[in-house]
């Protein structure tokens, strides 16, 4: 063999060996535990033979407690750079069968690198977070490594979209990396996040709490609102990354991906002439309206179990990817409250900040009332929203079905917010609260005078709040010419170092 071939083989046998992590032991301990490994999981995430890894051969450098005896090519993560649907994204992938994925100062600087590179060439970047925190031998260069990271998820956040899959352990400081990305996607039963596990809990407060109840990834998709989804499995999970990112530019100079349809941009939909029912407390379904305008009826909703008196999530129209944020009349009324208003508005926020235009569906009957909210700040929670709507400058068309009340009618995207299009159904009633609520405290009028003004859309329309009366079998057509003709929009905000968002 030549001297040539001789370094040929040895790198083959290196990379052979990196590519084992840990070890085959470890491998299959994690098998055994129903979990895939971190080259495993980036194999089924981008496409076929797309990974071009980076840093495999990066040791850790700590000597500390005979760390030195321990060492293995590529430390505890995997990263690089690969493609989804043909679209460059960036990578990492913590490796479990290392040091349980333990954030080394080797382990940061690999994913800084990902992360700036991605900022740099304008593509998406995935974490993808399998990890037992801090590498405790490390200390202060592990803590140093989190920061690091932190740092380029908050410079990255609004340029290119950033999202984390949670597929085994993130607990302590490590869950504000997921926090601050754009999305966090939880594998049920094998993921947990929290800032203090189950042992410190009960130590601090005396209350007994498993890991799943403290924070699985049902926990955080329904109650704190911490995980945008709550996947059956990994792989259900790696779908959903990539489903995601088919609605998404690369980066926040682009426009999302066009995506052919054979759904009729003039395609009509006469049940929904019929959905509204005749009695205004009676509720029907916002879902049915939503796949009824979207391409295909195909809608990737966000939050699916939290706070579900609203509803956002992606679709597209005519080709076109949109946000959809619909108020929920099946739960809570479609009321606004502390959640709600908080999961629309970061949604809101992600919209803007990638140029997808916004379709918002009226039927609110204003902000949920009560000492719980108020105690809670639903009045800066509530702004958050407002906040997020105003200062939005992509293409903003908004379809009032029924209820539109008060603070909840102006934060739903009205015309005062920079509507752009405001279409109404013939059902809406657009005022400042219902007649019964009117009446109780304008005792000299009576609820058929004050429907007759108000409950209508035709009072709002003959100031130019609403654009236009439409029939409601036609708004598919209607909010798809309105996008089309936005589709050039181009509106800027008052120079400012930043905004000041009510936290
Ligand atoms: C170094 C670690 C480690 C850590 C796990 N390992 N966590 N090594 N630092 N933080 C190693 C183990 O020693 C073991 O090594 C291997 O990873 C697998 O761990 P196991 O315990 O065998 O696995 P398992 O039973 O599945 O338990 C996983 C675990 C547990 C629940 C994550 O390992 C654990 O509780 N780890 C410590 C968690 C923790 O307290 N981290 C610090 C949190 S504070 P071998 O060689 O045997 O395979 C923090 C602050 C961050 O992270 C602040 C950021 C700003």
């Amino acid at each position: 063999m030549s001297i040539q071939q001789e370094k040929i083989k040895e790198l083959v046998e290196r990379r052979a060996s990196a590519r084992q992590g840990g070890g085959q032991k470890r491998i299959d301990a994690q098998h055994q535990k129903g979990k895939l490994t971190a080259r495993e999981r980036i194999a089924m995430l981008l496409d076929e033979g797309s990974f071009e890894e980076f840093d495999m051969f990066v040791q850790h450098r700590c000597t500390n407690f005979g760390m030195e005896k321990t060492k293995f090519d590529g430390d505890g993560v995997v990263t690089g750079m690969g493609t989804i649907d043909g679209r460059l994204v960036y990578v990492s992938a913590q490796d479990f069968t290392v040091s349980g994925g333990s954030m080394s100062e080797t382990m940061a600087l690999k994913i800084s690198k990902v992360m700036d590179m991605a900022v740099r060439n304008g593509a998406p970047f995935i974490g993808i977070n399998d990890s037992g925190g801090a590498r405790i031998q490390e200390g202060i260069c592990s803590l140093a490594g989190y920061g690091e990271i932190f740092e380029r998820n908050i410079l990255a956040s609004g340029v290119v979209p950033q999202i984390s899959g949670i597929f085994g352990p993130c607990a302590g400081g490590a869950v504000y990396s997921p926090a601050l990305t754009d999305f966090t996607v939880m594998v049920k039963d094998t993921s947990y996040m929290f800032l203090t596990g189950p042992g410190v809990v009960k130590t601090v407060t005396g209350e007994s709490v498993t890991q799943e109840e403290l924070g699985g990834a049902s926990v955080h998709a329904t109650k704190s609102g911490v995980a945008h989804f709550a996947a059956d499995s990994e792989e259900d999970g790696i779908k959903v990354i990539r489903d995601l990112l088919s609605f998404l530019p690369s980066n926040n100079r682009e426009q999302a991906p066009f995506v052919d349809t054979n759904d009729p941009a003039g395609r009509v939909d006469d049940a929904l002439n019929d959905i509204i029912p005749d009695n205004p407390n009676k509720a029907y379904d916002m879902y049915q309206v939503i796949g009824s305008i979207v391409d295909d009826g195909k809608f990737l909703e966000i939050h699916k179990s939290w706070a579900k008196n609203i509803i956002v999530g992606f679709a597209h129209m005519n080709g076109r990817s949109v946000g959809i944020v619909a108020n929920q009349p099946k739960i809570l009324a479609g009321v606004l409250d502390i959640n709600a208003s908080r999961k629309a508005a970061r949604f809101v926020r992600f919209c803007d900040a990638f140029n997808i235009p916004l379709v918002t569906l009226v039927d609110v009957p204003g902000f949920l009332c009560g000492t719980q909210q108020e105690y809670g700040g639903i009045i800066t929670n509530g702004a958050k929203l407002l906040y997020a709507y105003g200062e939005a400058t992509v293409p903003k068309v908004t379809v009032t079905l029924r209820k539109s009340y008060g603070g909840a009618h102006i934060t739903m995207s009205c015309k005062q917010l920079r509507g752009d299009i405001n279409y109404a159904w013939p059902s809406a009633n657009i005022a400042v609260m219902g007649a019964e609520g009117a009446v109780a405290i304008l005792k000299d009028i009576n609820a058929q005078d004050y429907n007759d003004l108000f409950c209508n859309p035709y009072n709002a329309a003959s100031y130019g709040y609403i654009d236009d009366v439409i029939e409601p079998r036609n708004t598919r057509f209607r909010v798809i010419r309105a996008l089309e003709q936005l589709a050039g929009k181009k509106q800027e905000n008052p120079w400012k170092k930043h905004d000041n968002l009510p936290l």
